[in-house]
């Protein structure tokens, strides 16, 4: 991956000491034990949080299932009204399982499971990756997340490419709508971007694999591709869309495969 960020893990937890320092063999990472601004991205690893702190805009992110801006927008997001829902096609008796190809923060997989979706979420940067699972991990406390976690929420560190191709050749039962959010291209002022969308741009790069997912995903969903554009983008891959659903500042281009 052409990636030019420098990343270290920082382990603030004895507990975690094992766990961080397995992390950094597997990744190829150095281990710190305080914070340092040499790196562009650390992994921080406390007793009961992995976050992650970006040096240039000297902000942390981490997810959070329960609390916070994910739970008000479970709350009162407009349910089966929202854009995202609607692109995916619920309607009541219809909860499709959706395959999530670029979880990020998982954000949109979360609003999707709320709503009774099962979701299996492929997110290939291990860096975002430790931080789902370490939000899966607290949430699971949870009685709420414990019944999304039976209906279908399974996180996987890998690439999406491989992932589907695996899938189509072992012959799996498909998912009936397979989600592409790809990384919008970088803005010239990035004011415009959301922080914790700047830290997912700066992990990465230039490795933009949208193109190919999006026919994979062609190949392998059973009722319907969907794939997130800023408002005004071209369609991925140039292909026409079925039919597109807008929300203010956003696009969710539906390629239609069978009916729902
Ligand atoms: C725009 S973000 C997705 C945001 C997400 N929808 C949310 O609600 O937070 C795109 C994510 O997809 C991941 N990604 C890009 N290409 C991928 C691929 N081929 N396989 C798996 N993950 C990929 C990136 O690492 C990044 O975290």
């Amino acid at each position: 991956m052409s990636n030019p960020v420098s990343i270290a893990v920082v382990c603030f937890s004895r507990i975690r000491q094992q766990q961080a320092k397995d992390f950094c063999a597997l990744h190829k990472l150095p281990i710190l034990k305080t914070k340092n601004q040499q790196y562009d991205l650390q992994l921080i690893f406390h007793d009961d949080l992995v976050e992650l702190f970006d040096s240039a805009l000297n902000t942390t992110i981490s997810i959070d299932f329960i609390n916070g801006a994910l739970a008000h927008r479970q709350q009162f997001g407009g349910g089966r009204g929202q854009a995202i829902a609607k692109a995916m096609g619920l309607k009541s008796g219809i909860t499709p399982a959706i395959l999530d190809t670029t979880a990020g923060l998982a954000g949109d997989a979360f609003v999707l499971a709320t709503l009774g979706c099962p979701v299996t979420l492929i997110e290939r940067s291990p860096i975002i990756f430790a931080l789902i699972e370490d939000a899966v991990e607290r949430a699971s406390l949870s009685d709420t997340f414990q019944a999304i976690l039976k209906q279908g929420f399974n996180i996987i560190n890998t690439d999406a490419n491989d992932f589907i191709t695996q899938q189509l050749a072992k012959s799996r039962a498909k998912p009936d709508v397979i989600y592409i959010d790809p990384m919008y291209p970088e803005r010239k002022k990035s004011a415009l971007v959301k922080k914790d969308m700047q830290i997912l741009q700066r992990l990465h790069g230039n490795d933009d694999t949208s193109s190919q997912l999006f026919e994979n995903a062609l190949l392998y969903a059973k009722k319907r591709v969907v794939v997130k554009r800023p408002l005004h983008a071209e369609t991925i891959n140039k292909k026409r869309p079925n039919t597109s659903i807008k929300s203010k500042k956003t696009r969710y281009d539906i390629y239609t495969i069978a009916k729902m």
